[in-house]
């Protein structure tokens, strides 16, 4: 199994990455830290602070209370803090259900998240582990400053972060008043990567870690929306036939149609609980952003990623046309304020420079087999319902 840590910000989306981490047979989740972002993270009451008792109580809510929950940053490396995503997350960071439990086990407070990550990924083989980072890039830029040896031990890192723009995929992100939108927080900016834009490049430029990086971009994740139909699969799962299928999706539609959405309840809690999410989630992307088929779930697709070249494989497609793989230096934008930026400054925007054909860079997929990822969601969904 590949081994990872996971550093998030739970947020709607991270809580599918902890799923997917937790659950799938082919990952090993090492342990959890958490990082302040789409809700706050405060040092001084770590225990309870949003960010963090949102991971630990959703390690309860799918039955592995046991994985290990480390506090990380509160704040950003150099940055005050960027205004939480309320719009978007809710006041929790976790809005639109209230069917998340109390945590069974809080987090572990007897070293720091950098230290622990440290000691984790340092027993495992040589040439295994991954980091995945589905928030700002702080915690795991601290990780290697004090520990610089462990970038050449491990396989590498996947992050969600950045926005590419233009046709790289396809995915239309909308507009800003005439102008093309790429990010999401600002026209330029990706919002993990806006938040700590210091971090993230000194993730990028790391010498060690150029070859062994993988950026999951808006561009990419915009490809995967949890679209009606996906929610009804999460919500009532496959047919009792054991059919592949989508099962629940039109009974799912029809109570949609006819407003019945509040009183429906999925085959378990769990389900019911994470469609709330989803429905929540759902709303804020088309309050904000004016996306009407369903939102994108950006961050469990940094933990697919890892499974690139194993059994278990989810193919992400990044191959030129010409058949050859693409391979980028990323450089991340940090001259201007967080305030700038909203105002238009290019602050926190990545700028790729395709690297020559076997030059070693980070990979950055254009695409993925998406029905195969909602599959993969929906098989660790089943474990998880077992549990
Ligand atoms: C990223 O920002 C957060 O709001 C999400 O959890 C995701 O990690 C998308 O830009
Ligand atoms: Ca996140």
């Amino acid at each position: 199994r590949v081994p990872i840590w996971l550093d998030c910000d739970p947020g709607h989306d991270d809580a599918f990455a902890i799923l997917l981490a937790a659950y799938h047979p082919g990952i090993q989740l090492l342990g959890i830290s958490t990082i302040f972002g789409n809700a706050p993270l405060d040092a001084a009451v770590a225990i309870n602070s949003k960010t963090t008792w949102n991971a630990t109580s959703i390690l309860t809510a799918i039955g592995k209370p046991n994985i290990p929950v480390y506090a990380g940053a509160p704040n950003a490396l150099i940055r005050p803090p960027l205004v939480p995503p309320t719009d978007i997350h809710g006041e929790t960071g976790i809005d639109g259900t209230d069917l998340l439990p109390r945590p069974l086990t809080p987090a572990n407070t007897s070293v720091s998240a950098v230290d622990a990550i440290a000691a984790a990924i340092i027993r495992t083989e040589p040439n295994t582990a991954w980091i995945v980072a589905t928030g700002a890039l702080t915690n795991v830029a601290s990780l290697f400053r004090a520990h610089p040896e462990l970038a050449s031990h491990m396989k590498g890192v996947s992050l969600m972060g950045g926005a590419i723009g233009g046709k790289f995929t396809g995915a239309i992100m909308g507009k800003v008043g005439n102008v093309e939108r790429m990010g999401n927080w600002t026209q330029f900016a990706e919002f993990n990567i806006l938040v700590d834009p210091e971090a993230a490049d000194e993730i990028f430029q790391n010498p060690v870690l150029k070859g062994k990086t993988t950026m999951i971009p808006l561009d990419v994740t915009h490809l995967v929306l949890a679209t009606q139909e996906v929610q009804g699969m999460l919500l009532f799962g496959r047919s009792s036939d054991g059919a592949a299928a989508w099962a629940g999706a039109s009974q799912w539609t029809r109570a949609e149609s006819e407003g019945e959405k509040r009183e429906i309840k999925g085959k378990t809690k769990l389900r019911t609980m994470l469609v709330e999410l989803l429905t929540f989630f759902a709303k804020t992307y088309t309050d904000v952003f004016g996306i009407t088929e369903g939102p994108p779930l950006h961050d469990p697709l940094a933990v697919a990623a890892v499974l690139t070249g194993t059994e278990w494989e989810i193919p992400f497609f990044d191959s030129t046309s010409s058949g050859g793989k693409e391979r980028y230096d990323v450089h991340v934008n940090t001259v201007g304020t967080h305030e700038e930026a909203r105002a238009g400054a290019e602050t926190g925007r990545t700028v790729p420079t395709l690297m020559p054909e076997g030059q070693e860079g980070t990979r950055i997929p254009r695409g993925l087999d998406i029905e195969m990822f909602w599959q993969v969601i929906e098989d660790c969904l089943e474990r998880a319902d077992e549990v």
